[in-house]
């Protein structure tokens, strides 16, 4: 994670927000290659959920809707997370994130407290605690070096009164964890000039809601039978308790969600299946390696009561095998809800039972950053490669799909000062300019400038020699970036490529 963090703020992917200013914790800015990079999943998204198919329709709703809306949705009151806090440090933790380790002084096996650890950092936090053990033996009475630490217990199995003998994570004294309560993770904000209880509203924390309140809109403009999906691209927010691994969990995000409308007698364990099936195509299609994603069925025990099945497709990021995008089959809940809640039927008419019926609904929901931080981290590698002269040298490339590459073609002249080849390298450039993010770059050696593209995930480079602009034909060399291979190619031939790889 370390190196492809680097990566992304050297060669100016993503950089934490508001840095001059020590930057705010869970807000990320994407620079100029994340910004394409980001546009193209978006893109590639909108074009295969929408443009490429019948049955689906756009829709882009407001970031601040009604607070009804979240009352009805069922967020206002059930949007949390349990959470916890510790008196002296400040620090606040998600209980289902903390855990606690009895501690017991060897020679005696006597017991002499609990210390509190994070689930994501415990083999770091073990580690931190041992170092500062000699300090916190004096303060605190526990974990010395020859302490022993038993099995993790969970919230749910350590009672209150216990919590006076554990040891917070950033604490240097026992008993400063208090239990856990509900944190709504809306953030809130005011509309209009008054800032009272009567104009409190929210910022979204899905899309998703946005599809249902403005669904009787687009059936009744948008000449959609059943089944049909409404999607949506847009930013979400959400007040994280801890957000952590680099953007795979932050407080402002973007999310790429459909609800597709169904009839309430249809086979909805078919249709979940089948969108489960084409998520998992289109990671495929845009360069997720098939053996970094998994399948993870909810317990039936754990969904909500509406909720029919939830599967999530996971994807083995270097921190853990996480979820990237669920697809949950939520029945007519959020469309019953604002039925309920608004007084106007969310109904439509079926035409072959003459009744009036709720749809049921598939929900795919999905985070652009989740996406762009897996392909990041799937296409990063460092190899050892020779150079021209045979000397061994690293080499970092971004395997990155020619779909969302940032730059498609890089177009490098061999030479800067030689009139001709520079022509012909700026005029190759305006050509494919019209229709492709293509970069141009005629600085250092051929071999540097080939590293540089490596670097960012351009597919291919295109040089323009001696050959060129010499020999019959108008070719160029196309350089391929994984398999760093060679071959001469015509202009018509390079657009043939690129019409057939970037789509
Ligand atoms: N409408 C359903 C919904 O929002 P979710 O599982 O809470 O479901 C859907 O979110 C997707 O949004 C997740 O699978 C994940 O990809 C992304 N996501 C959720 N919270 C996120 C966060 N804090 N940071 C980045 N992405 C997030």
């Amino acid at each position: 994670m370390e190196n492809i963090v680097a990566l992304a703020k050297r060669r100016g992917f993503i950089f934490q927000s508001s840095e001059i200013y020590g930057g705010l914790n869970g807000f990320f800015d994407y620079g100029p290659l994340g910004s394409e990079l980001k546009k193209n999943i978006r893109d590639c998204w909108w074009n295969d959920m929408v443009r490429r198919r019948d049955d689906i329709v756009g829709l882009e709703s407001s970031i601040i809707m009604h607070p009804k809306v979240w009352e009805a949705s069922g967020h206002v009151a059930g949007f949390t997370d349990p959470m916890v806090d510790c008196r002296e440090s400040k620090q606040r933790y998600r209980a289902d994130q903390l855990f606690f380790s009895p501690v017991f002084y060897k020679p005696a096996q006597k017991f002499l407290g609990y210390v509190a650890i994070l689930e994501a950092d415990e083999k770091t936090m073990m580690k931190d605690w041992f170092k500062r053990s000699e300090k916190l033996r004096h303060i605190s009475g526990f974990l010395a070096s020859g302490d022993e630490i038993g099995e993790a217990l969970s919230f749910t199995e350590i009672k209150e009164e216990q919590l006076s003998q554990v040891l917070g994570p950033n604490a240097t004294v026992p008993g400063t964890l208090t239990m856990p309560r509900g944190f709504n993770l809306m953030f809130q904000t005011n509309v209009g000039a008054m800032s009272d209880a009567s104009s409190v509203a929210y910022l979204r924390p899905e899309t998703a809601q946005g599809m249902f309140v403005d669904f009787k809109n687009v059936v009744d403009t948008g000449r959609v039978k059943l089944p049909f999906g409404i999607a949506q691209i847009g930013k979400s927010f959400r007040n994280e308790i801890t957000p952590r691994n680099f953007i795979f969990r932050s407080r402002e995000f973007e999310q790429m969600e459909m609800e597709y409308f169904i009839h309430e007698d249809a086979d909805w364990s078919k249709c979940h299946q089948e969108w489960i099936e084409w998520c998992r195509q289109w990671l495929l299609s845009i360069g997720l390696p098939e053996s970094h994603l998994s399948l993870y069925a909810h317990p039936k025990e754990k969904l909500a009561f509406y909720s029919k099945g939830t599967v999530d497709i996971m994807f083995a990021y270097p921190f853990g095998v996480q979820e990237l995008w669920g697809i949950a089959a939520r029945g007519n809940y959020d469309l019953g809800q604002h039925a309920q809640a608004s007084g106007k039927p969310q109904e439509i008419f079926d035409e072959a039972t003459k009744k009036k019926f709720v749809p049921h609904v598939i929900e795919p929901a999905v985070g652009v950053d989740r996406i762009l931080l897996a392909v990041l981290c799937a296409g990063y590698a460092e190899e050892d490669v020779k150079d021209e002269k045979g000397n061994v040298e690293k080499r970092t490339v971004l395997r990155l799909s020619p779909r969302i590459a940032p730059v498609k073609v890089a177009v490098l002249p061999l030479l800067k000062n030689k009139d001709a080849l520079v022509g012909r390298a700026k005029d190759l450039h305006k050509k494919l300019q019209r229709r492709y993010a293509v970069f141009y770059d005629d600085g250092g050696n051929i071999g540097k400038r080939y590293r540089r593209q490596d670097e960012i995930g351009t597919p291919w480079c295109v040089t323009i020699d001696f050959d060129t602009i010499e020999k019959p034909g108008d070719t160029f060399t196309l350089r391929e970036r994984d398999s760093m291979t060679q071959k001469r190619i015509t202009e018509a031939d390079l657009f043939a490529l690129l019409d057939e790889k970037v789509y």
